[in-house]
């Protein structure tokens, strides 16, 4: 996991030359897959230097239902794990889409700039609508990728850490912005996906880690829920614990969990359990997960008494976030030969 890629050696060397942007869709609390998979990397990318952004999608939460619940409240649970996993509102800019109107006009100009053949042929879109509980497509749904677009391009982000279902996205953005510099003149970088070191972890029930499938830990989840639930995880006739991700994946998601959890090679912690079996597999992860989100959950707790504060650093990064946009705006508009 800490390994270092030639994006990063590239970050290293010059720090204020990069900007990144990566985001989130407030749809409920994050989770250890979100821990490990970019929340951890975020945080690391924030302390080498780099001036990040993190966008809170609240409009992208529309693509695949009609409302979105209690919006307000996933917002601020949202904030609270950014805040308590380490995002520092001294260097990072936090905000939310609905907040800034000057990110969102984007979106017309960057519609010109495609195909509905192409937004048709984008694979994470397809999956999406495969699994939507709506009766029918949205626009939003179709078009979601190219208001991404815009989330990365109104600050002229050049490094999007992202995972895997992202990288559809990440190659529309591309093409943006070099149709948008080839047709009105250079204005925008085109951004690369940083994507995560970190290996996939399973949901408790051995399939994709979840918000709505109840198979995840959430970093707000208290010490005896997370015992519960990782007591219930589901595991495999062998009684000999290994580290063989593609012969056990539930199993092996354990270990290497708990692998991640006490900085430990997964192949040694699974030697050590061994003949133990999966109760003593359970028990360790349950007390690695639990120790090392301590920390992290107190802090969480405390900023949750502050609700003030939690306004104010929206407030703040959205005020900023707007400042940017709305710079960008224009130097769209005269590139396009707007009157203004
Ligand atoms: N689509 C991302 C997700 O579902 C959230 C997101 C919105 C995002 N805008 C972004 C991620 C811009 C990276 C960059 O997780």
């Amino acid at each position: 996991m800490n390994t270092l890629t030639a994006a990063e050696a590239d970050i290293l060397a010059d720090p204020a030359a990069h900007r990144i942007l990566t985001g989130d869709r407030p749809t409920g609390r994050l989770h250890l897959g979100h821990y490990f998979g970019t929340l951890h990397n975020r945080v690391r990318l924030q302390h080498l230097g780099v001036e990040t952004f993190v966008l809170i999608a609240d409009y992208q939460v529309l693509t695949d239902r009609d409302i979105a619940d209690d919006l307000a409240g996933h917002v601020e649970e949202l904030m609270l794990d950014y805040l308590a996993v380490g995002i520092d509102p001294q260097r990072s800019t936090i905000f939310t889409h609905s907040a800034v109107p000057a990110l969102n006009q984007l979106l017309l100009p960057f519609l010109s700039l495609v195909s509905v053949a192409e937004l048709g042929r984008n694979p994470t879109v397809k999956d999406e609508i495969a699994h939507s509980r709506q009766s029918s497509v949205s626009g939003l749904m179709f078009t979601y990728p190219v208001h991404q677009a815009a989330d990365i391009l109104f600050c002229k982000a050049d490094l999007v850490p992202v995972g895997q279902d992202q990288l559809p996205h990440l190659e529309l953005t591309r093409t943006i912005a070099r149709r948008f510099n080839d047709r009105y003149g250079k204005l925008f970088p085109e951004p690369a996906a940083m994507l995560s070191a970190a290996p996939l972890l399973l949901g408790t029930d051995g399939t994709k880690m979840s918000k709505s499938r109840g198979n995840a830990v959430a970093l707000a989840a208290d010490a005896d829920a997370t015992a519960r639930l990782l007591r219930g995880a589901k595991t495999d006739g062998e009684r000999h614990i290994t580290y063989d991700p593609a012969h056990r994946p539930e199993v092996s998601s354990l270990v290497l969990l708990t692998a991640l959890c006490e900085d430990r090679d997964p192949v040694a912690v699974a030697a050590e359990i061994g003949g133990e079996g999966a109760a003593a597999l359970k028990k360790r992860a349950t007390e690695a997960v639990n120790e090392y989100l301590a920390p992290i959950r107190a802090r969480r707790a405390q900023y949750a008494q502050d609700r003030g504060y939690l306004r104010q650093v929206l407030r703040e990064g959205n005020e900023r976030a707007i400042a940017i946009a709305e710079k960008t705006l224009s130097e769209v508009r005269a590139a396009m030969n707007h009157l203004c």
